[in-house]
């Protein structure tokens, strides 16, 4: 059987995350979530007090930053580790969140990042999910997914998985947040979030996490007959 790539983009918290990693285990696959990359560097880049607009200072401190992905075998999931440690729920707050749209902007982060994905997919046998995926690091990808949700809708989601993890942030921050990590994700120069011509177009607004599971599984299957 082959070993294939699936590309899921899509705005934030449509459920990429949560439908690529479950994909991935179901088909044996590696799953490689490229937001954390970005909220990793964004934790980085504050830590160290690098200025966003300086691009001598960016590039300086790209050279002294490793991300990983390390297998828990207590937890059963995957752990960002930023130079080594695991820096995995503090990349999720809310104050990264606030910074990543912006810090993923900057083209000399993206060059990094998107050449340090390649070298993690280039066996495939990958699901990946990003803004990107489909139309910049794997744009041969066998199966490109692009998600989609209402704003309410995502933002209650998110709200719910901050409040799961003890952060309580009212649900208008969440959906100005979102909108605002949108726009800058949609409008930027250097490899916007759009849709890859030859993407599917997958609304999850009304469905559940199994749902969406099924319908990328169905999709991959149907692409590997074909091969
Ligand atoms: O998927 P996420 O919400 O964790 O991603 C965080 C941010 O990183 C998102 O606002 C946009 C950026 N990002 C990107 O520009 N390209 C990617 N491939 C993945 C994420």
């Amino acid at each position: 059987m082959p070993r294939i790539v699936i590309a899921i983009d899509g705005y934030s918290s449509c459920g990429k995350s949560t439908t690529a990693k479950a994909v991935a285990s179901q088909m044996g696959y590696g799953y490689i979530d490229t937001g954390a990359m970005y909220r990793a560097v964004s934790l980085f880049f504050l830590q160290e007090h690098v200025a966003l607009s300086n691009s001598r200072e960016v590039i300086a401190a790209l050279d002294n930053i490793h991300i990983a992905f390390k297998h828990n075998n207590r937890t059963g999931k995957n752990e960002t580790c930023l130079n080594g440690l695991n820096v995995e729920e503090e990349i999720r707050k809310m104050y990264i969140s606030n910074i990543v749209s912006e810090v993923s902007a900057i083209p000399e982060v993206r060059w990094a990042m998107v050449a340090q994905q390649q070298k993690m997919g280039r066996r495939r046998g990958v699901v990946m999910d990003g803004r990107d995926i489909g139309t910049k690091v794997f744009p041969n990808a066998e199966v490109k997914v692009f998600m989609t949700a209402d704003v309410y809708i995502r933002a209650k989601r998110r709200q719910q998985e901050l409040l799961a993890k003890g952060e309580m942030i009212n649900l208008e921050d969440i959906i100005q947040n979102l909108e605002k990590r949108d726009l800058i994700d949609t409008t930027r120069a250097e490899s916007p979030l759009v849709q890859a011509p030859d993407a599917i177009l997958l609304d999850t607004s009304h469905m559940t996490i199994e749902e969406q599971v099924e319908w990328v599984i169905e999709l991959a299957d149907r692409r590997l007959a074909e091969l």
